[in-house]
């Protein structure tokens, strides 16, 4: 029983392969998985409802409510419900819509709502699956941090040989297992448990005056992603945060906000003594103005239409913490660079003492600010260098964390 208290929901798209949802669902379900089935109203034409839903022990939802009595099918409640979204069988015409973002059934807009790990098992005719059109929607949906489960080569539906048939139900079956015994394997045998770490997330806003000041795109996500996951290990971890609206990651993470590159400065400095590690994620600003104004610096007045703002360096927070932190400290931090990037972040590395740094490039598409998905490369102080897939912020700081955990 390796799926004891899993939530998976199972889409099913209008294709001859649904009838494998029902082997997929009575493997789920064997292993301990609690499932809920939606399905696209063509899905319906090759498997009924009323399989589904007595394989699933779980009623199937097909429309956004129900007609006899107007109760209302929730796309955002099952969406958070779920803590894996499979799509087994998914048609060319649900991937394609689900790449731009289309939400005309109940399927979809589960998707487009969906916090959870989402995979897709294609099945379509050998066709219609290597067309350029298919092969660009999967790669946005790959691109954005969804897993695609490769169909396999086979008799198709048509009668034609070809690669588009759906992976058989008790591999997809399997991959889910490998998936939630890793996933549990990190949470409960965690060497970090207990650990008390430090992260920062976030931009820093440095003020000209009360109503502008000057920011950066870091939308905070990652260091937020890697803040829950440690503290989902049972770390004891204290979030240093600049100005994000982004909700507690864990109900355990210590917050402190902060607005400026010094208020984060004080902040950190302040805790690490008691820190066994510590993750500088935040994008500090390194310049502030030298003085601000108490009032809004007006456009009128002024002799000249150029203004000239003075601006001075400020502390650099990881190369700080590098320079005081004891034997035992492990200290980490992020370089995103836009040239010579392995080069660069090494350098940083050492400037700053980090036993290990966390590199992306601002050149590969996905990756850095506002996106939910990042490519990272780990290089580490003893010269080792790991390149990782594009992936969703949650998993990478899964990788992150696998890192720390190395040094416990
Ligand atoms: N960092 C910090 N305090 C600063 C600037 C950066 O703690 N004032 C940290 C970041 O959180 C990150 C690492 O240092 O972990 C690298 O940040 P980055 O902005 O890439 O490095 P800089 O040293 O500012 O170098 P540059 O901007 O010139 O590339």
């Amino acid at each position: 029983m390796g799926l004891e208290g899993k939530h998976i929901l199972l889409g099913i798209t209008g294709s001859i392969a649904a009838y494998k949802a029902a082997s997929l669902v009575r493997l789920l379900v064997k292993e301990g998985a609690e499932l809920k089935v939606v399905m696209t109203p063509l899905a319906k034409q090759f498997i009924t409802p009323l399989t589904m839903a007595t394989l699933a022990k779980n009623p199937v939802l097909v429309d956004f409510f129900d007609p006899e009595n107007g109760s209302w099918n929730s796309h955002v409640s099952l969406g958070l419900w779920a803590d894996l979204y499979l799509i087994a069988p998914a048609t060319a015409n649900t991937v394609a819509k689900m790449s731009r973002g289309i939400a005309d059934n109940l399927l979809l807009t589960t998707y487009l709502s969906s916090r959870c790990p989402v995979w897709i098992a294609p099945a379509m005719d050998m066709d219609m699956y290597a067309h350029p059109a298919t092969a660009e929607n999967l790669e946005i949906l790959r691109a954005r941090g969804n897993r695609v489960i490769e169909p396999v080569s086979g008799e198709l539906a048509s009668g034609l040989e070809g690669q588009g048939r759906m992976e058989e139900p008790e591999r997809i079956a399997e991959e889910v297992k490998a998936f939630f015994e890793k996933k549990n394997a990190r949470l409960h045998n965690s060497p970090l448990r207990g650990k008390r770490i430090l992260v920062t997330a976030g931009p820093t806003h440095e003020k000209i005056d009360p109503v502008r000041f000057i920011g950066n795109y870091s939308s905070g996500k990652m260091g937020y992603a890697l803040a829950g996951v440690l503290a989902g290990r049972g770390a004891q971890v204290t979030l240093v945060s600049g100005p994000v609206s982004l909700p507690l990651p864990h109900p355990e993470v210590k917050r402190i906000m902060v607005t400026s590159a010094s208020e984060m400065h004080q902040a950190c400095i302040t805790c690490f003594p008691d820190m066994d590690m510590a993750v500088m994620a935040a994008a500090v600003a390194d310049f502030t103005p030298v003085s601000s104004s108490e009032e809004k610096i007006k456009r009128e007045g002024r002799k000249e239409s150029l203004f000239t703002l003075s601006l001075q360096s400020t502390t650099d927070i990881a190369a700080d913490l590098g320079a005081g932190k004891k034997p035992h400290q492990i200290l980490a931090g992020f370089a995103l660079e836009t040239d010579h990037e392995e080069q660069n972040a090494i350098q940083k590395m050492i400037r700053k003492k980090l036993n290990f740094i966390v590199l992306n490039s601002l050149r590969d598409p996905g990756a850095g600010f506002q996106h939910d998905t990042n490519r990272i490369t780990l290089i580490d102080s003893k010269g080792e260098i790991r390149k990782f897939e594009l992936k969703r912020k949650e998993e990478v700081a899964e990788d992150i964390a696998d890192k720390l955990a190395t040094y416990c």
